[in-house]
């Protein structure tokens, strides 16, 4: 059975992405934007799509079933009753959004512009939400489980509740559908803070840990109950729904015509980009424009929403045990599932026995559920092996050879054995150096796990300078997170194990001044533990370090520049080292530096 999952459509959502699955086995799945270099993509996933196959030795016509991310019909009528309620019209300028959407929502006819299917072919439009709770599930390794999903928004829910066993997965309940989204809200506030829209949530994070939480800044906005039905409840006058439309419509005309997916600096048109009403800004001010100063009430108000969203979610975990009484395990998937510091306090409620949070949480991971969940309907299987590292191989994909040719004339490489390339990578990073780790497979999932890296020794004061003025061009509040030995990961933080970086630590007092490079300000860090068995080459790398420093753990940030998706082609990571103040790139076997670099 061949089946290719597709998540995309040029249309509110991002991210798209595509998944193989034959005969039970993922082959590959792997976001757009590492193809057409452009960060978050929205667009239909053809070039993705077109490396799956290439993996998996198919072609089109050999495909079974084919599985997209969402079921057009159903949120097209629910964004258009939306609209008439609320206006008793369509409005003009928001006409462009929806006759847009529904053009873009023609998936299959789309894809068959591109690609020649066989006759027996069949397509299937999914619940988004269904989607993201498989994507979690089925590679979860857990038999049975319950799954929460939560993200801005699907067809109608942003909060599911759904049940996973032998016999299938099912939806159990809706806790939130629009307009009530912990989703949006949380990224109408990273948006009103200037920290944009497709990013913004990320930087909120981080920005939180420097401000004081307002318990009572958000508890009329985010209101809690001790009902299983309807645990939370936002008041939807904090957002202006107006606005939103303007943003996507904006949004998909930046798409449309292949502009920057940026905002003009203009105040009058970023007053409207957060989707936040004027009772809101009444609230928490002036939005601020993107590179202006930010201020300690800013980060207040990051601590406030940051510590609102773990208490909200938190109520509706609170919740499950009432619906599925049976369940000890608990998946979570959607975007909002890659809040590290609303995952700790899951992990940390003792009310489920093992969380597992999916590598790809965010819409990237929905063709991942799409193609499994057509397996699992005539398989009868539930759990899948699943590699995170799912996406294109830097050796048996590309030819690295002959792209250091291409720029033979502006650095020097050498093809090295594996034991000379870890000892000489271990020792540019004891000597501080900032190399680039391009190994295997690519991750699946935003986070890079030492398959697309960029590291750099943790225990060097100056590390985050470094990357944020000669590479990332990142905001200096931004943190970078550790790769550590498994093994040791106990005896530098309150945490055993976090393979896919998606749960928050505390870096244990004692050790915090030898490793400044990864200690956020609040005393926090985001580790990936690593094993032997998950990343051989990664882990003999990060032990070599360790037997020269005394450290078993590398700083460990995706392998891209600012406003750039992750690296894909062998060209692109020589480029970034070529054109940034990186200073060794291990690309494959091959150790690359700039001429003249002594
Ligand atoms: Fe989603």
């Amino acid at each position: 059975m061949i089946i290719l999952g597709v998540s995309g459509a040029e249309a509110i959502f991002h991210d798209s992405s595509a998944t193989l699955v034959i005969d039970g086995q993922i082959v590959a799945s792997v976001e757009e934007e590492r193809f057409n270099r452009k960060k978050h993509s929205d667009g239909l996933p053809v070039h993705a799509i077109a490396y799956c196959l290439r993996k998996g030795g198919v072609s089109c016509t050999d495909i079974d079933d084919v599985g997209f991310f969402l079921e057009p019909d159903v949120l097209l009528k629910r964004m258009q009753g939306d609209m008439l309620q609320r206006h008793g019209r369509v409005p003009r300028t928001i006409a462009y959004l929806a006759e847009q959407t529904a053009k873009s929502f023609r998936m299959e006819e789309r894809l068959r512009e591109h690609f020649v299917f066989g006759p027996h072919t069949r397509f299937h439009y999914l619940s988004h939400h269904l989607t993201h709770a498989s994507s979690a599930f089925h590679v979860s390794g857990f038999e049975r489980a319950a799954i929460l999903t939560m993200d801005g928004f699907g067809e109608r829910e942003s909060c599911a509740l759904y049940v996973g066993g032998p016999d299938g997965l099912a939806k159990v309940h809706e806790f939130m559908a629009f307009p009530q989204s912990l989703g949006l809200l949380y990224n109408a506030m990273a948006a009103h803070l200037g920290l944009g829209w497709d990013s913004g949530p990320g930087k909120l994070m981080g920005l939180a840990g420097y401000g004081t939480p307002d318990l009572q800044l958000f508890d009329d906005v985010i209101v809690l109950r001790d009902d299983a039905r309807q645990p939370v409840e936002i008041d939807a006058s904090f957002l202006d729904f107006f606005r939103l439309a303007l943003i996507w419509s904006t949004l998909q005309k930046h798409a449309a015509e292949g502009t920057a997916r940026t905002f003009a600096r203009s105040s009058s048109f970023v007053r409207g980009a957060s989707g936040l009403s004027d009772k809101a800004m009444q609230r928490f001010g002036e939005p601020r424009l993107p590179g202006d100063p930010l201020t300690e009430r800013h980060c207040d108000i990051a601590a406030s929403i940051q510590s609102a969203l773990s208490r909200a979610v938190l109520q509706i975990v609170r919740q499950v045990p009432k619906w599925l009484p049976d369940e000890t395990d608990l998946c979570l998937a959607g975007g909002v599932a890659l809040n590290v510091t609303t995952n700790r306090c899951l992990a940390e409620s003792g009310l489920f026995k093992r969380l597992f949070v999916t590598p790809p949480a965010n819409d990237g991971g929905t063709s991942l559920g799409c193609a499994l969940y057509l397996d699992s309907l005539q398989s009868r299987r539930s759990t899948y092996a699943f590699d995170v590292y799912a996406g294109p191989h830097i050796e048996d994909d590309f030819d690295i050879g002959a792209a250091c040719q291409l720029f033979a004339d502006r650095i020097t490489y050498a093809k090295l054995d594996e034991a000379e390339l870890v000892r000489r990578a271990a020792d540019c990073l004891v000597a501080n150096k900032l190399i680039g780790w391009v190994q295997g497979r690519m991750e699946c999932g935003p986070r890079a796990l030492g398959g697309r890296s960029i590291l750099a020794n943790p225990m060097d004061p100056g590390v985050k300078d470094a990357l944020n003025t000669r590479v990332k061009k990142r905001e200096g509040f931004r943190p970078y997170a550790p790769s550590v030995l498994r093994e040791a990961s106990a005896d530098w933080f309150d945490l055993d194990d976090s393979p896919f970086m998606l749960l928050e630590a505390t870096v244990h007092p004692h050790q915090r001044h030898r490793v400044p490079g990864i200690v956020h300000v609040d005393g926090t860090s985001r580790p990936q533990t690593v094993t032997e068995s998950a990343n051989p080459r990664y882990y003999r790398l990060i032990r070599a370090f360790y037997e020269r420093s005394g450290v078993p753990m590398v700083l460990n940030t995706s392998f891209n520049r600012h406003g750039e998706p992750i690296v894909n082609r062998p060209e692109e990571a020589i480029a970034v080292l070529l054109e940034t103040g990186l200073d060794d790139l291990f690309l494959g076997p091959y150790h690359i530096r700039r001429q003249g670099d002594r």
